[in-house]
């Protein structure tokens, strides 16, 4: 049985063990899917797997994506066909929650600005009103999602002193009751919030969620923050309300057409711009290859996905 596995992948396919009856052949990244018989794909979010990509691969029988998201992937072509999709939930949701903050920390203190000036060699010394930003004590969290990630953002919250508020479609009341967070409207939502964190995922109903509309009705003084998906977020309306100061600063690890990032963006000194790193660790990556490879096995040899999509 061949299974396709994205080449970057390599280094943890090498201490993986791979069963007698499983042939791995590499895909290289931006290479065409091959034509033939194989009947697994381990893909990155990079790789667009439409309908005219799935026909290529007759024999198909599970897809599964290298990550929690997979706006990449045609679901409802994939199921017409009877081929298993699954993504990686769970394991990625401590980094990526870490990654957030790191982004809520950096752009409300301007890391990035403090970090190029000394690197620059440029920082004359302590300045009482150098690189003000401001803190995080008594503010409202907005968080749009109420997922896996969203949640272990939220539990987060509290060590530094912020109330959480969140839409999402689906209330979550048990949530509220054990947490204390409270839903809103996505206009309430929008306005209350000094910090709005995006947590959905990707799709014709959220796709840029936050445009013209949505960055008018938030606070001149907030700070927008997005690990989700890039598409969520109208990257021209985004830089007009950060160069106006309409918006106070963002904190980016997607963008709407990676790795293409606006240079309006790039020239911004109140935005913090990483390269889609939310689940970048050591452990968050092992353990999400352990489950792509998991439900490969599992569905090949006949049972059910781990985590189907
Ligand atoms: C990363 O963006 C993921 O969806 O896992």
């Amino acid at each position: 049985m061949k299974v396709l596995v994205a080449e970057p992948l390599e280094p943890l396919l090498r201490h993986a063990v791979l069963p007698p009856d499983i042939e791995v052949e590499l895909l290289a990244e931006g290479a065409p899917l091959p034509e033939g018989d194989h009947v697994g794909v381990v893909a990155l979010l990079t790789r667009r797997l439409g309908e005219a990509e799935l026909a290529r691969l007759p024999a198909l029988r599970i897809v599964a994506n290298f990550a929690v998201g997979y706006d990449n992937v045609d679901v409802a072509a994939a199921r017409a066909r009877g081929i298993a999709v699954t993504n990686t939930p769970g394991v990625l949701t401590e980094a990526t929650a870490e990654l957030t903050w790191a982004l809520i920390l950096a752009a409300t203190r301007r890391v990035p600005e403090g970090e190029a000036l000394v690197r620059g060699g440029e920082w004359t010394g302590w300045g009482p009103t150098q690189l003000l930003g401001v803190g995080l004590g008594g503010k409202v969290l907005g968080l749009m999602g109420a997922g896996r990630i969203a949640q272990a953002v939220a539990r987060r919250a509290p060590a530094f002193g912020m109330h959480v508020r969140y839409w999402s479609r689906t209330r979550r009341p048990a949530w509220e009751v054990e947490t204390g967070v409270e839903w809103r409207s996505p206009d309430a939502l929008l306005g209350e919030s000094d910090v709005l964190s995006l947590h959905l995922a990707l799709c014709p109903e959220t796709e840029r969620i936050i445009g013209r509309e949505a960055l008018t009705r938030m606070k001149a003084s907030a700070v927008l923050v997005n690990t989700a998906r890039g598409g969520l977020v109208d990257e021209g309306e985004l830089i007009a309300a950060l160069r106006s100061r309409r918006l106070r600063a963002a904190g980016l690890d997607v963008y709407a057409r990676e790795p293409f990032v606006p240079p309006g963006l790039r020239e911004l000194p109140n935005v913090v711009l990483l390269p889609h790193v939310g689940s970048a660790t050591e452990e968050a990556r092992q353990a999400m290859w352990d489950l792509a490879w998991g439900n490969v096995v599992s569905v090949l040899r006949g049972g059910e996905a781990i985590t189907p999509v």
